[in-house]
C-alpha cells in the first residue's frame, strides 16, 4: 500500500549533525559591512546569519558522503577512488575523457586555453562569470544567445534558458570557422537558474551539425535542468531524471562541470568530451596546472565525495524537494509584491533590483544596494547579478548588464523552512522601503571579475 498524498513535500532528510549561527545586531553587520568596502565577498562569513551568497560548495553532504570520505585512497596515480569518480561520471554522462579538476573554472580554464584564442568566438545561452572570464582571457569573444524571453525578469516562459537557434545560426552562417564549440549552460545561472528544454537541446544539436561545430555543455546544475524537463516538457513526465540526463549528454560532445553544485559536493569538477585529440591537448594542460590526470586537483577522498554526490543528485524525492523549496521562497516573495525573475529558477530566487529600485540607475549598481541592505536589515547574504557583475567590458568601458538582479541562492539541504521564512520577512521589509536605499560607486576594481574584489562607497 503506498502512502496518502500529502500536500506539503517535506525535506527528505533529517539533521544528523548541527553548525550554529551567531545572531548580529543591525549595529554590528553596518560596521562589518562599511569595513568590507560594501562588497559582500568581503564580509567574515560568521558575521552573516543565512548565506544565500551562493549554492556553490555550501551545501550539506550526506551520512553516505561522509562514508565514502573515509574510503578516499590517497595514490598518486590510479586511486580506487579515481574508478569510482569515474564510473560515477560516466553512468550519467557516457564521454570517453573525463578530466577530473579542482572545479568548475579550472575544467573552463584548460579549455579555452586549448580551444580560444583571439579571433574565436564562444556562443553560450547566456555565459556564466567565470565561463566569460575565461572565455575573453584568451582573447576570444563571449557571445550570450539566450531567447529573447531569458531577458525580461517578468515573462513566465518555462524554459526561458533556452537557446535562440535563429541567432545560432546567423552566427554559424556568418563565423563558422571561428566557432570551435557552442556551449549550453544548464540551467541558465546568469540569466535566472533557467531550465533549458530537450526539445531545445536537440535544436542546438541540429544546428551544430549542420556546421559541424562541437556542443558542449555547462552542466553544473544538470539533475535540476532534468526535474524541469521531466515536470515542465510534454511527454517527459514519466521519465527517470538519469534517463534524461543520458539523453542529454548523448546530445554533446563534451561538458564543464563544477561539482560544487547539483553533484553535492564542497570542491570538485571535471571537463569530459569525446575528441581524443582535443582530451590529449587538455590532459597535457591538466598535468601543468591541476596534477596527474587520475586525480586533477582532487584528493581521492574528494572524488569518493562527488562519486556518492552524484548518485544522491538524481534521487527524484530529493529533486521534488529541492526545488519546491525554492519555488516556495520565490512565490511567497512574488505574493508580497516583489519583483523576482520568473518562474522561479531551480537554485535561487532573483530579485529584480532594477525594478525594485528604479531609483538607481544601473551604474549606480541597485544590485549591489538592494544586497547590502539585505545584509545590514538581517544578515542575509545574497549577490548581485548585474552591473557590478557584467558592466566592465574587456575594452575598458563599462555599460548597464541586461538586469540587474541580486541572487538569493540556496545551499543544497542546508536551511530549514523557517530560516527561509525569516529571509521571507526581512526582504518584505527591506522592500517596502526601497525607495530610501542609495546607490553606490566603485572606488577601487581589478582587471577581470571585478565583483569578486571591488570596494564600493554609497553615493549620498
Ligand atoms: C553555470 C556555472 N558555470 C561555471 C561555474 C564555475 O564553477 P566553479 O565555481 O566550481 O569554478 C559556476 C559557478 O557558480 C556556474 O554557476
Amino acid at each position: 500500500m503506498t502512502a496518502p498524498e500529502f500536500r506539503t513535500i517535506i525535506e527528505p532528510f533529517r539533521i544528523h549533525s548541527v553548525e550554529p549561527l551567531r545572531i548580529t545586531t543591525q549595529a554590528e553587520r553596518e560596521t562589518a559591512i562599511r569595513a568590507a568596502g560594501y562588497n559582500l565577498f568581503n564580509l567574515h562569513a560568521d558575521d552573516v546569519l543565512i548565506d544565500l551568497l551562493t549554492d556553490s560548495g555550501t551545501g550539506a553532504m550526506s551520512r553516505d558522503q561522509w562514508a565514502a570520505i573515509q574510503h578516499g585512497d590517497e595514490s598518486y596515480a590510479g586511486s580506487p577512488s579515481w574508478f569510482r569518480f569515474l564510473e560515477a561520471v560516466q553512468t550519467l554522462f557516457p564521454f570517453p575523457h573525463v578530466i577530473p579538476t579542482h572545479q568548475g573554472r579550472a575544467a573552463e580554464k584548460i579549455l579555452f586555453t586549448a580551444i580560444g584564442g583571439a579571433g574565436k568566438v564562444i556562443p553560450n545561452n547566456t555565459h556564466f562569470d567565470t565561463t566569460r572570464a575565461n572565455v575573453e582571457f584568451t582573447g576570444a569573444e563571449a557571445v550570450d544567445l539566450v531567447i529573447p524571453e531569458g531577458r525580461e525578469p517578468a515573462n513566465e516562459h518555462p524554459f526561458k534558458g533556452n537557446m535562440d537557434l535563429g541567432a545560432l545560426e546567423a552566427l554559424l552562417t556568418e563565423r563558422t570557422a571561428d566557432v570551435p564549440a557552442v556551449f549550453v549552460t544548464i540551467t541558465n545561472n546568469s540569466g535566472g537558474g533557467q531550465p533549458v528544454s530537450l526539445e531545445n537541446l536537440h535544436g542546438v544539436r541540429d544546428v551544430c551539425d549542420r556546421f559541424a561545430v562541437p556542443l558542449f555543455l555547462d552542466a553544473c546544475r544538470f539533475a535540476e535542468n532534468a526535474w524541469f524537463i521531466r515536470s515542465r516538457e510534454t511527454g517527459q513526465g514519466d521519465r527517470d531524471v538519469i534517463d534524461i540526463v543520458r539523453e542529454i549528454a548523448g546530445l554533446a560532445d563534451g561538458m564543464t562541470m563544477s561539482a560544487k553544485k547539483d553533484p553535492l559536493a564542497n570542491i570538485g569538477g571535471w571537463l569530459a568530451m569525446r575528441d581524443d585529440a582535443l582530451a590529449e591537448r587538455c590532459r597535457n594542460l591538466l598535468i601543468l596546472t591541476e596534477g596527474f590526470p587520475t586525480y586533477g586537483g582532487l584528493a581521492g577522498r574528494d572524488l569518493e565525495a562527488i562519486a556518492q554526490g552524484l548518485t544522491e543528485a538524481v534521487n527524484h524525492d530529493y529533486l521534488r524537494y529541492r526545488i519546491r523549496s525554492t519555488a516556495y521562497l520565490g512565490e511567497a516573495l512574488d505574493a508580497a509584491g516583489v519583483p523576482v525573475v520568473k518562474p522561479i529558477g531551480g537554485h535561487a530566487v532573483y530579485l529584480d533590483a532594477r525594478a525594485l529600485l528604479p531609483h538607481v540607475p544601473p551604474l549606480s549598481y541597485p544590485g549591489q544596494a538592494l544586497a547590502v541592505a539585505l545584509f545590514e536589515a538581517g544578515g542575509i547574504r545574497g549577490c548581485e547579478i548585474g552591473t557590478v557583475m557584467f558592466g566592465r567590458r574587456p575594452d575598458g568601458t563599462e555599460s548597464p548588464a541586461a538586469m540587474d538582479l541580486v541572487r538569493l541562492a540556496i545551499p543544497r539541504r542546508t536551511y530549514t523552512q523557517s530560516h527561509v521564512d525569516f529571509v521571507i520577512e526581512v526582504v518584505t521589509s527591506v522592500a517596502a522601503r526601497a525607495a530610501e536605499l542609495p546607490g553606490y560607486r566603485i572606488v577601487d576594481e581589478p582587471p577581470a571579475l571585478r565583483h569578486f574584489t571591488a570596494r564600493f562607497e554609497p553615493l549620498g
